[in-house]
């Protein structure tokens, strides 16, 4: 026995050295962690079990029969963060690149498989070259794998993909799909096409970090929820974003220990300016509302105008969607409308409640907006509050204008409680605006046509510039006292704990994309 342990022990310290002392220098001189470092540091201490560790490719091509590293350029298995069971996959860039081989991907298909028949999340560690030069096809094959187990898995257990290195081509559709993607500054990057092929085809000269780095999927497009200074401010977000999910689509989120006490946030009365028009930043009132220090805004700097995220009230962790007056009068437009729409739709998959606020002034008009399909996009995030059924309360606290008051999770469309400030107003558009349609041959016989104007202005506003019209048709359940927000909302959301929706039976619905 003694000399089949020298063996084995001899075998995983060859393990954990993967692609050997020099390349895994040159991974921390990149300022990278190494796989297994990562993974120290993502998992409770002594918890992780790794699967696989003496898993060896079987290509014999290009002369690779000679070169083997135990795992293959990527460690597998499931451990424990902050007590509950996770799943995770980090590939080792000092092993062929980190490479993609068909057995790194049956290792990978392994470990989501039994993510998914135990219901507890996957979190991946991407970094990696991509697809296994050496091995063409088959390794192509492998990503097509795992792209269809990611689909399947949606919905079904938390997916979060941190890519802290390469990620191209083709490797980029497994975090796509997967329900969050944090990266890191300066040494991760994705993209479909790198700087050199986009230099062939557009004659564009961009760098990597420019094309595809963390700030520019935080900013521009949107493909990163997070962008994260360093490795060790990735893992610990992981650690964050996984306390506000349940393990699986059939369970609820963690409860955080709450003692009531007194709920009246005064400073909630002081927020909104005298006039109408003027900006206030809407995380003062999701800050005043929720638990102290409880809110991971996700998409932070990815269409402003809308911002989401999750927090606690009372200790439960719930969804929050909220405009942003702060940024363009918090119009919604086709980014901000993808991006709450997908949040919407994660939230509903995982039982987790949606608290939205609206100060909303409509749709952003333009050509760009219409051309690039405002109307298919402001579509999705109307789909996808029509559908959710966790439960649902929104609180108007200004402008709910035109369609976007539809939208915006309003009592028609199946929110349960719908509340309103004193300040709100919810009408068909703003009153300057509808004076002018209405009354336009009024102002223009007027003798003075401005002084009409505004009177009918105000006409207009002492009507519908309030919340009690709404009110009067029970769209609006409750007008309250701003300072009341989070004591309504901790008792709303208790009273609708147990409720049961269930939408018609169908294959699946057809949300427009
Ligand atoms: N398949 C096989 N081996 C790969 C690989 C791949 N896709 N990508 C990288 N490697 C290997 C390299 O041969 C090198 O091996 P070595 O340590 O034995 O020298 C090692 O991984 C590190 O690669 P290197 O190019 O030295 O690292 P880098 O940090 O300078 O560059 C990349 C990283 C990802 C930009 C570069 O390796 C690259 O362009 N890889 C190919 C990407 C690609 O086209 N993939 C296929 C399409 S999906």
């Amino acid at each position: 026995m003694s000399k089949k342990l020298e063996l084995l022990n001899a075998k995983r310290e060859a393990a954990f050295l993967g692609g050997g002392k020099k390349r895994i220098e040159s991974q921390h001189n990149k300022g990278k962690l190494t796989a297994r470092e990562r993974l120290h540091f993502l998992m409770d201490e002594g918890s992780f079990e790794e699967i696989g560790m003496f898993v060896a490719h079987r290509s014999k091509d290009f002369g690779m029969q000679n070169e083997h590293y135990p795992g293959d350029g990527v460690v597998t298995g499931y451990g424990t963060i902050n007590g509950r069971l996770t799943y995770v996959f980090s590939q080792d860039f000092t092993v062929f690149g980190g490479s993609l081989s068909e057995t790194h991907a049956e290792k990978i298909c392994k470990i989501m498989d039994m993510a998914m028949k135990n219901g507890a999340p996957i979190i991946g560690l991407n970094d990696s070259g991509g697809a296994r030069i050496q091995e063409g096809v088959v390794s192509l094959g492998g990503y097509a794998d795992i792209f269809y187990k990611n689909t399947m898995a949606s919905g079904v257990i938390p997916q979060l993909s941190a890519i802290m290195g390469p990620c191209a081509g083709g490797a980029v559709y497994s975090p796509a799909i997967t329900d969050f993607i944090l990266m890191v500054e300066n040494t991760s990057y994705m993209f479909v096409t790198g700087p050199n092929v986009v230099k062939t085809v557009t004659h564009e000269e961009v760098t990597a970090e420019e094309l595809g780095g963390a700030n520019t999927h935080a900013t521009k497009s949107g493909v990163t929820h997070f962008a994260c200074t360093n490795e060790i401010e990735a893992i610990n977000h992981l650690k964050k974003l996984l306390s506000y999910l349940p393990q699986n689509c059939e369970e609820q989120a963690p409860f955080d220990d709450y003692e009531s006490g007194n709920e009246s946030r005064h400073k909630l009365n002081e927020i909104m300016p005298e006039n109408a028009n003027q900006p206030y930043d809407i995380r003062e009132v999701i800050s005043e509302v929720i638990d102290n220090d409880t809110f991971l805004e996700v998409h932070k700097d990815f269409a402003e105008n809308i911002v989401v995220g999750f927090a606690r009230l009372a200790g439960r962790s719930i969804g929050i969607v909220a405009n942003q007056p702060a940024f363009l009068a918090g119009v919604l437009d086709i980014n901000s409308s993808t991006k709450a729409a997908r949040f919407v739709r994660f939230c509903d998959s995982f039982n987790i409640p949606l608290l939205v606020f609206e100060d909303v002034p409509g749709f952003l008009p333009g050509t760009d907006q219409e051309w690039n399909a405002i109307i298919t996009n402001g579509a999705k995030l109307l789909y996808a509050f029509c559908e959710a059924t966790v439960p649902r309360v929104t609180v108007i606290t200004r402008k709910a204008y035109g369609g976007a008051y539809d939208v915006m999770n309003s009592k028609h469309i199946g929110a349960d409680m719908n509340y309103a400030w004193p300040s709100a107003e919810i009408a068909v558009m703003g009153a300057k605006g509808a004076a002018e349609i209405i009354f336009k041959r009024e102002i223009a016989k007027a003798e003075n046509p401005q002084e009409k104007w505004l009177e009918k202005e105000k006409e207009y506003s002492d009507i519908f510039a309030n919340p009690y019209r709404a009110a009067e048709r029970g769209f609006i359940d409750e007008v309250i006292e701003p300072a009341q927000t989070r004591s309504k909302l901790i008792k709303a959301f208790k009273m609708l704990e147990n409720k049961v929706v269930n939408n018609p039976r169908k294959k699946h619905g057809n949300i427009p994309l």
